[in-house]
């Protein structure tokens, strides 16, 4: 099965059955980890809602979900700024957080949103990504929880958009060669 938006055609690559599964792997995880805990989900808008709402509908534990909007890509290439940031009005003081991204690529958004958060002073933050490109992560950051390493390519769909488009597919897609 193949999509095309814009000017690009892409392939499938990950299921929504697979992500079904994998994002529940993860929520068994945190359910272990956090019982009994109180900690603040920090979603990454736009591209992590979908991933946000499938995991934390898994969680057991109590807990708290904001939302940041970050950007840093333009059309398939990272622009290496992180751009626009709003909504950090949550109080994460002395409470543990942890970060939902869509994908870590270069990783330069995440540890962005890191260094802001710290200055609120949380106890402990930790990263959890739908989706991981260790071949183009630059950054010292443990990557704590991630459902996927993918190849480094752009991908497409559950979240994922390119220009925009895309976010709505169940799948998630790849660019083609
Ligand atoms: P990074 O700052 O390079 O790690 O990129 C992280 C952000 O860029 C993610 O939160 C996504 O929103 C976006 N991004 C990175 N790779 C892709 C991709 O393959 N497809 C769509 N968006 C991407
Ligand atoms: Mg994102």
């Amino acid at each position: 099965m193949q999509i095309t938006l814009k000017d690009k055609t892409f392939r499938k690559l990950i299921s929504y059955r697979q992500i079904e599964a994998a994002v529940l792997k993860m929520s068994v995880r945190l359910n272990r980890e956090y019982k009994g805990k109180y900690p603040v989900f920090i979603c990454v808008l736009n591209g992590a809602f979908l991933f946000a709402s499938d995991l934390v509908r898994c969680l057991t534990f109590n807990c708290d979900i904001t939302f940041v909007k970050l950007s840093s890509y333009e059309g398939t290439k990272s622009t290496g700024k992180v751009k626009a940031l709003i909504g950090l009005d949550e109080i994460i003081k002395n409470r543990e957080v942890i970060i939902l991204e869509d994908i870590v690529d270069t990783g330069i958004t995440v540890e962005s949103l890191y260094k802001q958060l710290r200055i609120f002073e949380p106890s402990k933050i930790k990263i959890a990504t739908l989706l991981f490109k260790p071949a183009a992560y630059s950054k010292k950051i443990k990557i704590d929880y991630f459902a996927f390493k993918v190849p480094d390519k752009f991908l497409v769909g559950y979240g994922l958009d390119y220009d925009g488009m895309g976010r709505n597919f169940k799948d998630i897609y790849i660019l083609k060669d």
